[in-house]
């Protein structure tokens, strides 16, 4: 792990225009920023698809149960499963047969999570695992109940398009006939209102973006000045494409491994994609990808929409 965070982090510092992958976002202190933002007025999404959720709990059971046979919940990057619950409450209520499999690769998340969620929701047949999404996927194919997948908080934006349609097809070759792909895109919207979730006031964000820099201080010793760069986030209203850099504020270099890098004044390093989608980006995502639309489920506001595909 360690070995590949080196090599990903020197590859997109040595390159040109500078980058890092955001999935490295995520250490300890990323995980509990994330959930710091997800907390925010100005970050959206989150309160978006919990309304969403709670709203359209009842189709949703609707579909899963389709032909009354017992399904798989399955769920891709778990997190905390804040919103997820509003499934998994409802769904016992109602009886529902039903088994909930979060997959994430760290099993210290699903860990924290099997610990909650036997606390909270004891009854809950529950069954985590710890793998990329789709060796797990195929492993749960052999049961031959019908997997309902979650892929929810418009995690889809973060990949750039290339990637997200090949996710989505590998997605789809995964699975069976019968089953279902629940995933939340977030929709193109008053420029200024996205802005502002990628900028919070609080700082959230900004600290977020730097951290990643103390991981690479932490992780590779590489005694970055991290007062040296700024959080700086755009959005591109044409592309639906929301950016956020990294920013040096003057001449600097460090080292990694033995590796000098070496920024410019206002050199940028770019540390993630966030991309804005309207109804026909996301039709013709399934159309491209081979699914069938099935359902749209909006906010009031409508700026994020939880979409059902079948295959
Ligand atoms: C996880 N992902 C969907 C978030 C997003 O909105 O792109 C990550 C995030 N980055 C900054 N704020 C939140």
């Amino acid at each position: 792990m360690n070995d590949t965070f080196a090599r990903e982090v020197l590859d997109g510092l040595s390159a040109t225009p500078k980058k890092l992958p955001s999935k490295y976002f995520y250490d300890k202190k990323g995980d509990h920023l994330f959930q710091q933002i997800m907390k925010l007025d100005e970050y959206y999404l989150t309160s978006c698809e919990h309304e969403i959720l709670s709203s359209s709990k009842e189709a949703l059971l609707k579909l899963s149960t389709a032909g009354g046979k017992p399904f798989n919940l399955v769920e891709f990057g778990a997190g905390d499963g804040y919103k997820t619950k509003i499934l998994l409450r409802y769904f016992l209520e109602q009886k529902a047969d039903f088994e909930y499999a979060p997959i994430d690769i760290s099993e210290n998340v699903l860990e924290l999570l099997e610990n909650n969620l036997k606390e909270e929701l004891p009854d809950l047949q529950l069954k985590p695992v710890a793998d990329d999404y789709f060796s797990a996927l195929h492993s749960l194919r052999n049961g031959g109940r019908r997997n309902v997948i979650l892929f929810l908080g418009s995690n889809i934006g973060n990949f750039t398009e290339e990637l997200a349609f090949n996710f989505l097809g590998k997605v789809y070759d995964a699975m069976k006939r019968d089953d279902l792909l629940l995933i939340g895109f977030d929709l193109k919207k008053d420029p200024a209102i996205i802005r502002a979730a990628y900028n919070d006031s609080k700082g959230v964000t900004r600290e977020f973006n730097l951290n990643l820099l103390r991981r690479i201080n932490t992780e590779l010793k590489a005694g970055i000045d991290v007062d040296k760069f700024i959080h700086y986030p755009v959005y591109n209203p044409m592309t639906g494409t929301a950016k956020s850099y990294l920013v040096s504020t003057e001449d600097q270099e460090f080292e990694i491994n033995g590796t000098k890098i070496s920024l410019e004044a206002w050199e940028a390093i770019h540390t993630e994609v966030s991309q804005k989608f309207s109804l026909n980006d996301i039709t013709r995502m399934a159309i491209q990808t081979g699914f069938t639309e099935l359902e749209n489920y909006f906010d009031k506001r409508r700026y994020f929409v939880d979409a059902v595909w079948k295959k």
